[in-house]
């Protein structure tokens, strides 16, 4: 598995030593403290400035192997939390958290999840997600968004009142429109750039607070999404038809 956070042109290789310093930093902090992922860190700083998940919480691990958010979202939630974890690949097991194995945007994986929920609301979601990389930095990156905004069409709805949402996203095209396609939901959207995340990387967590349940969701978040981007990137063919973002929802201009 890829993380595409990880390819970034342009830069020297002073540059570059500098990024493996810190990352095998990381690397041998997650080791002596137990952790099975340097990616553990930044989830133990996201937490320390946003408090996201608390005592008790359900949450929601999105692609979370090798375990490392899990092994942290299991000592903050403490004994009678939940921690479900999703991902393509199997993880080794983290005591107190239900991992499973699955494509999270399929249904099989879902009803598993909600299986795992048992009517329970979710508190707090977080999504360290990143596809496969082909190499076509495009392509990636709309694989990538498409992605944060299939993993949110499926969770929204099991999110608590005043739950949050999290994910990793990738600097580039399209980021932009999923941030306002996603902001009607939440009181409080955010950028976070953990210092464990790479210096170079064009990755960034969206941090998203206090769910607003009420505001009434006629389409997808994906459709807004991919409406939205596609208003960006065809600007001429929507001039007389245009489609225009109100704070909820897209309407047809008269
Ligand atoms: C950067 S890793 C996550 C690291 C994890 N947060 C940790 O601390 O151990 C990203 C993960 O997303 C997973 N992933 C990618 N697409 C997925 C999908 N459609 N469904 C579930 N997991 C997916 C990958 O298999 C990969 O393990």
């Amino acid at each position: 598995m890829y993380d595409i956070s990880g390819l970034v042109w342009g830069h020297t290789v002073a540059d570059h030593w500098i990024e493996n310093h810190k990352r095998d930093s990381w690397r041998r902090q997650a080791k002596s403290s137990g952790y099975r992922a340097r990616s553990a860190f930044k989830l133990l700083q996201i937490q320390e400035k946003f408090k996201l998940i608390r005592d008790n919480d359900v949450v929601l691990d999105v692609g979370c192997h090798p375990g490392g958010w899990a092994q942290v979202a299991v000592e903050l939630v403490g004994d009678d939390g939940v921690v479900i974890g999703v991902d393509l690949e199997p993880c080794q097991p983290v005591e107190g958290a239900i991992l499973l194995v699955g494509d999270i945007t399929e249904s099989v994986t879902q009803d598993r999840v909600l299986s795992e929920l048992d009517g329970r609301d979710i508190n707090t979601i977080v999504s360290d997600i990143s596809p496969d990389i082909t190499g076509n930095w495009d392509i990636d990156q709309a694989v990538a968004m498409t992605l944060v905004a299939d993993v949110l069409d499926f969770s929204l709805d099991l999110l608590c009142k005043g739950g949050s949402f999290t994910t990793k996203i990738f600097q580039g095209v399209g980021i932009e429109e999923l941030i306002t396609a996603i902001k009607p939901y939440f009181s409080d959207v955010r950028r976070f750039s953990p210092m464990a995340s790479r210096n170079s990387s064009s990755e960034v967590y969206l941090v998203c607070r206090n769910y607003m349940p009420w505001v009434k969701r006629d389409v997808t978040i994906r459709s807004t999404y991919e409406t939205l981007l596609d208003v960006k990137l065809n600007p001429e063919e929507t001039d007389t038809d245009q489609q225009v973002y109100t704070s909820f929802k897209l309407r047809r201009k008269k």
